[in-house]
């Protein structure tokens, strides 16, 4: 029977696989077979019926779309056994204003820009946007992606990033620093958002009554914690204790901790601040260029309405941003803490591990050409049995920053006072910490090639670093570092570094690393021997973790989050390849590579974004069921009304959004 009561209609319905998996009664599709184009017909079938049915039960309410994938196949290879789990069909890359999944699967929009949280809180209208509204509805540009389990894989709280605005992209009348209600739309429009979201028979929504649904803005009150806390340079008129900010911005990647809250991390937090070239005191405008302050307006002009954010107001604000942020999405009274022993950085994400001593290991990479990458150990040990017990873990620990060397090992350095090579250049260790990158340069860390996500795989325990790319890589000999670890000159495709720490511990103080992935198109230049990838490699070399068969492979550019599944699988999720020509100015995507096995390195691509946009994210949920996707900037740049993107409704403007990717049968993703 189906859910409204009728019996089921049609007799192409296949017997059910696994209700409780997949949430939707008796989905009438059979999984595409590898090779074969999908069964685009009855799959709208069942869409149509599900949407009547929902609209039904919900009456006019706004009704989830649930879209079919599929479109373009480069690839008709069949995997009738795979060795590493994978069994998909490897798409084509694309031109497309829409997002294509791999043959068999679908997606919905979960979360659009503007879609209210709270009940009573205002529809979206692109033409009457208010701040007020603005501050009830998820935010622009959604990035980092965290699923936190209420109810298994059922129900969970969604932590989401909001990164950044584009105003050109988001009103009719768009000019920088002119309306104070833009202004402070554009504030209210980054931050984060939690989402309480329930799965049933039609797919993931959201549930606005929920208690916990939160919105955090660029000026939702926060505390500044650990060593530099409180720090004359954290200080300002607003707020004389240095302990207590307003908001977070360009909140890019995160990550979850063990204990279940949500780390969100400040990014390219300089564009926000302006008139750094007339600040006074020469230390603090150093410092600031050292992290790239705007010396001239800011691009939004915020410092128009707010002194905060203008650099000869208040020169130390832009200290008090540039951290990772930790919220415990399950207290929606939580006051977010700015943890400033994990280091100021430009934050990609913050991925946590345990060390063997249970003391809590923190990975992140300062996302700028040349920067370095950071690890923070905890002192205190991890303790499963109390959750309150670990909320303080974050604010007492030690710093390190990487140093490659170009054999093929490595060491973290403390970024710590009684480092002897620091303790004559800083007065406390809240300096070190507030000036982190000048630390690290002092250090000899080794400049890499934009670091991205830095994640441990849970399952081979080691840990892989995204490099973006590196345009401005043009000796090797420029390097105080290792050219080994970043070996193409220049590298316009960007990298993945597979790092294995001493003894498997997180905690450890020396490391091994090597090559997982220089990126490119594979069939051009396709190394398949370590031994070939030595320091000031062509632009076009390419390396798939030594995998050989270059006509299987599909090429990919500007590796930036990534996520494990359960079987350990490499996903990575890309923010660039529409600017990149040697690949063909594709879409962005997400792939998927077996990091272990025979297939180690056999890359296929399973999702393309929309027209103009990057795909952050990916999250799954435990079982593998559900991979989330953030598509950040559809259409970005095509201004309003939009002539580049009108991804996901077709109206006037493209609208960043939450999407859930589903298999109808209810299998793994991938798998
Ligand atoms: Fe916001 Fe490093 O990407
Ligand atoms: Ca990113
Ligand atoms: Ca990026």
């Amino acid at each position: 029977m189906d859910a409204d009561g009728k019996p089921a209609s049609s007799q192409h319905e296949v017997e059910s696989i696994d209700h409780e998996a997949i949430g939707i009664e008796r989905p009438g599709l059979t999984a595409t077979t590898p090779g074969e184009r999908p069964h685009n017909e009855p799959f709208r079938e069942i869409v149509n019926r599900n949407l009547a049915r929902r609209a039904f039960l919900q009456g006019a309410a706004a009704v989830p779309v649930l879209m079919v994938g599929g479109g373009l196949f480069a690839s008709t290879e069949s995997e009738a056994a795979p060795r590493d789990g994978l069994a998909f069909t490897s798409i084509g890359p694309s031109h497309v204003d829409d997002v294509e999944v791999a043959p068999g699967y679908a997606y919905e929009v979960v979360l659009r820009w503007g879609d209210p949280l709270f009940p009573g809180a205002p529809q979206f209208n692109p033409n009457r946007q208010t701040a007020a509204a603005q501050r009830q509805q998820f935010g622009y540009n959604c990035d980092f992606v965290g699923y936190f389990a209420l109810d298994g894989n059922r129900r969970a709280l969604i932590c989401v990033n909001h990164e950044y605005t584009n105003g050109g992209d988001m009103f009719r009348n768009y000019v920088p620093g002119a309306d104070k209600e833009q202004v402070d739309i554009e504030i209210a429009a980054h931050g984060g958002t939690v989402a309480e979201l329930v799965r049933d028979w039609s797919g993931w929504r959201l549930v606005k009554g929920s208690r916990y649904n939160r919105r955090i803005t660029g000026d939702t009150p926060m505390r500044i914690t650990g060593p530099a806390a409180g720090h004359r340079l954290m200080r300002t008129s607003e707020d004389t204790t240095g302990r207590n900010v307003l908001g977070m911005l360009n909140n890019c990647a995160g990550g979850k901790t063990p204990w279940g809250t949500w780390l969100t991390c400040e990014e390219n937090f300089n564009q926000y601040f302006a008139n750094n070239a007339e600040v006074l005191e020469t230390k603090t405008r150093e410092a600031h260029a050292r992290y790239g302050v705007t010396n001239g307006a800011s691009s939004r002009q915020w410092e128009k309405f707010y002194d905060r954010f203008d650099c000869t107001k208040e020169p130390n604000e832009p200290f008090r941003h540039g951290w990772v942020v930790e919220i415990d999405p399950f207290n929606p009274d939580f006051v977010p803490r700015k943890r400033t022993a994990l280091g100021r950085a430009k934050h990609e994400g913050a991925t946590c591990a345990l060390a063997k001593s249970g003391q809590v290991v923190v990975y992140t990479g300062d996302d700028q050409q040349f920067d370095y990458v950071y690890k923070f150990v905890s002192n205190g040990i991890y303790n499963p049995g109390n959750r309150r017990d670990n909320f303080d873990l974050l604010d007492d620990g030690i710093l390190y920053v990487a140093k490659f060397h170009d054999d093929g090992t490595g060491e973290w350095l403390p970024l710590t006072i009684d480092n002897p090579v620091l303790a004559p250049l800083f007065k406390t260790q809240g300096e070190i910490l507030i000036k982190t990158r000048l630390a690290a340069d002092a250090l000899g860390a080794t400049p890499m090639d934009r670091p991205e996500d830095v994640q441990p795989n849970p399952v081979n325990g080691k840990v892989y670093l995204t490099m973006t790319n590196n345009s401005a890589r043009n000796s090797i000999h420029a390097d105080a570092g290792s050219a080994a670890s970043n070996p193409r000159v220049p590298n316009p495709h960007g990298h993945i570094i597979e790092l294995t720490e001493r003894g498997n511990d997180y905690a450890a103080k020396k490391f091994k690393w090597e090559i997982f992935l220089l990126c490119g198109n594979p069939n051009v230049n396709l190394l398949t021997n370590t031994d070939d990838l030595v320091p000031g490699l062509d632009r076009s070399a390419t390396f798939y973790a030594g995998f050989a068969d270059a006509s299987k492979l599909t090429s990919i550019a500007a590796p930036d989050n990534i996520a494990f599944d359960t079987k350990g699988n490499l996903w990575i999720a890309t923010d660039g390849q529409p600017s990149n020509s040697e690949i063909g100015q594709i879409n962005d995507s997400i792939y998927v590579v077996p990091t272990q096995g025979p297939d180690r390195g056999y890359l296929r691509r399973f999702l393309n974004g929309p027209t103009g946009s990057e795909v952050c994210g990916p999250e799954f949920a435990p079982d593998d069921k559900t991979l989330f996707c953030a598509i950040q900037h559809p259409g970005e740049g095509g201004g309003y009304p939009n002539k580049v993107s009108n991804w996901p409704d077709r109206g006037a403007i493209p609208r960043p959004s939450l999407i859930a990717v589903r298999h109808p049968d209810g299998r793994k993703i991938g798998r």
